[in-house]
């Protein structure tokens, strides 16, 4: 939730912030803004609209060559979306980038103009820039520290100080901020994508500590002074990885990548034919004697505990609980020290995901994360970490971070069966060969994008859709009624087949889309005759089942097989079809498939 990034070092910082918050749209995208040393003193530009808007506006105005400045791209929370909304903030000699939100900024409000100090904007960032200011003596130490004394709330700030030119402080509680030093100077930012360009170490800002850039230092203190030498960590993709690489979207290339992303994330972890974690730092005592287990997560995470819950329950016959993050956080749930809590995230940042994580290790129970982001808050916060290979995943809408999330529930899965005495070692070794050639069999389904974009026709115009299936094909229809209606804006539900006689069969009338999964051998004909229900009130079925599935073709309109397969390891391709039918839906209705409005990729606040 909202891009990051400041810059000092010996190029134009311009450049290196309209670049860096490029990358770095995919975390907010209604407006923008820069502020810089130009001349001697701090210059800012800001705009409603996206970062391209942003560098017209800059390339407008002539600027002296400035080497130090801060960025920001908006996910607006506090205050509408306007320019003077927008960030950096200044107040007197303070300018400030903010992700987060400081909670008590009525009252600091109140005080403040008790004082005469009066905020121009409606956001709470504002008010924060004026609480600095108010303290500033020369000292952004001292300042910084009483000013974050006094706010309360989640928060990561870049500031510059009027009179210390070259100069940019940094301090985070909760939002994320990473740094690295490399040959073109200092750079800080929300996340890694903006860093790569430089280098490919970098270090997490651990919480609560102040980061001080210059352009040949990045120092970092704690809140006495104290110098503080973080933990320098590695990313093992490259700049590519961050780019379009010649797709007409980010969603349709990481769609593209999951063959390759499930590799990475299954094959460190198979040794002999077995499931093995040690590498991860996770030994088999971690699976044994375990009364439950809670998975945790928001949105697409939360779908691959759906799918993590029906493998764990199917092999190792532990029961399992799935919650979604921001009602566990607030429900009081019961937990013990033979719990073991799994939090499923991608960004490793989401608040309501890293507070369920919290939750749970207070109350004495094992955590475990699955985390595509290295040395992110959730990963940090556990008390082991499972990390997904996807790489960057810059499309709002998550596609190769769940396939991953699967794959590693899938060897959890059959390492607790294991473990726990419920699947024999041949069987598991069965089960492992399964899930190593789901990469290819996905290569196959990849090539299903003429078909289905053809078939997503029928719901270009629609204005509700239904997803139903049965047990690991339900899992699937929350995850692709998601994705659909988030990208493309129809109003879409997911209902477990049997459920809709229930009250929602009413809603099912002339032409309205259903698309129908049924590759779950045992429910099959149990969803066809669902589907039955739905035609014969007059719904247009895509159906979704195995090649050599024997349907009645006046059954659906169009029907898309899978080729033949374990069907417990239908999810991965099935998760494929939705994911290019909720593409393709939302290319026919001319929609940013990569950035679809209100929404952010990271969700960092509550
Ligand atoms: O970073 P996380 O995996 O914790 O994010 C959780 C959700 O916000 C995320 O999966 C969201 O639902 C996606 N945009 C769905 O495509």
């Amino acid at each position: 939730m909202c891009g990051i990034i400041g810059f000092t070092g010996n190029c134009d910082a311009k450049e290196v912030l309209i670049y860096g918050l490029k990358t770095l749209e995919y975390r907010g995208y209604d407006s923008a803004g820069i502020a810089f040393f130009a001349d001697g003193k701090i210059k800012t530009v800001k705009t409603v609209g996206k970062v391209d808007i942003l560098a017209d506006k800059v390339a407008t105005e002539v600027f002296d060559a400035t080497e130090c400045g801060i960025g920001h791209t908006r996910w607006a929370t506090h205050g509408g979306v306007t320019e003077v909304n927008s960030h950096p903030h200044t107040a007197g000699r303070v300018t400030l980038i903010h992700n987060g939100i400081i909670e008590n900024y009525q009252k600091l409000q109140e005080e403040l103009e008790k004082q005469g100090r009066k905020p121009v904007s409606q956001t709470d960032t504002e008010i924060a820039a004026l609480v600095f200011d108010s303290i500033y003596n020369g000292d952004p130490y001292e300042t910084i520290r009483k000013g974050c004394e006094k706010l309360e709330g989640a928060y990561g700030f870049c500031i510059m100080f009027a009179d210390r030119p070259g100069e940019i402080y940094a301090i985070r509680n909760g939002s994320p901020l990473v740094a690295t030093l490399s040959d073109k100077g200092a750079v800080i930012a929300s996340d890694m994508v903006a860093l790569i360009k430089y280098s490919k170490d970098y270090f997490v800002l651990p919480e609560h500590m102040i980061a001080k850039l210059t352009k040949d230092a990045v120092e970092v203190t704690d809140l006495k002074g104290n110098e503080v030498k973080p933990e320098m960590l590695h990313v093992n993709w490259d700049i590519a990885a961050a780019r379009k690489g010649g797709y007409d979207y980010f969603m349709l290339k990481e769609i593209h990548e999951q063959p390759q992303a499930i590799s990475k994330t299954i094959s460190p972890r198979i040794k002999d034919g077995m499931p093995d974690f040690t590498s991860d730092g996770i030994d088999d005592s971690l699976f044994k004697d375990l009364s439950r287990i809670i998975i945790v997560g928001c949105g697409t995470a939360m779908h691959a505990g759906l799918v993590g819950r029906e493998l764990i329950e199917k092999f190792a016959r532990i029961q399992v609980n799935v919650e979604i993050a921001s009602e566990f956080r607030y429900a009081d749930p019961i937990l013990d020290e033979k719990t073991l809590v799994i939090a499923i995230s991608q960004s490793g940042e989401t608040a309501d995901t890293k507070a369920a994580i919290e939750i749970a290790k207070k109350s004495g129970s094992k955590t475990l994360s699955i985390v595509n982001v290295k040395g992110s808050s959730i990963a940090r916060e556990s008390d082991y970490v499972l990390y997904t290979h996807a790489g960057p995943e810059i499309a709002v809408a998550s596609t190769k971070a769940y396939t991953v999330q699967l794959s590693a529930m899938y060897l959890l899965a059959f390492k607790l069966g294991y473990i726990n005495g419920k699947l024999s070692k041949e069987a598991v070794k069965g089960l492992v060969s399964c899930l190593r050639k789901v990469p290819s069999d996905l290569e196959q389904i990849l090539k299903y994008d003429k078909q289905i974009e053809t078939i997503s026709n029928i719901l270009t115009k629609a204005e509700d859709l239904f997803f139903i299936g049965r047990g690991l094909d339900y899992t699937l229809s929350c995850e692709g009624s998601l994705k659909l209606k988030e990208i493309s804006y129809i109003h879409s539900e997911a209902y477990a087949a049997g459920e809709l006689k229930h009250g929602t069969i009413s809603l099912i009338t002339d032409n309205i889309p259903v698309i129908a999964i049924a590759t779950q051998k045992h429910v099959i004909q149990k969803t066809i005759s669902n589907v039955k229900e739905c035609r014969s009130r007059g719904a247009n079925v895509i159906l979704i089942t195995n090649e050599g599935e024997s349907v009645d073709p006046a059954l659906c309109d169009h029907q898309i097989t899978i080729p033949k397969m374990d069907d417990r390891f239908a999810p991965f391709s099935v998760a494929v079809i939705v994911q290019y039918l909720a593409y393709y839906t939302s290319v026919h209705r001319g929609l940013n498939v990569d950035q679809p409005r209100n929404l952010a990729k990271s969700v960092t606040v509550e």
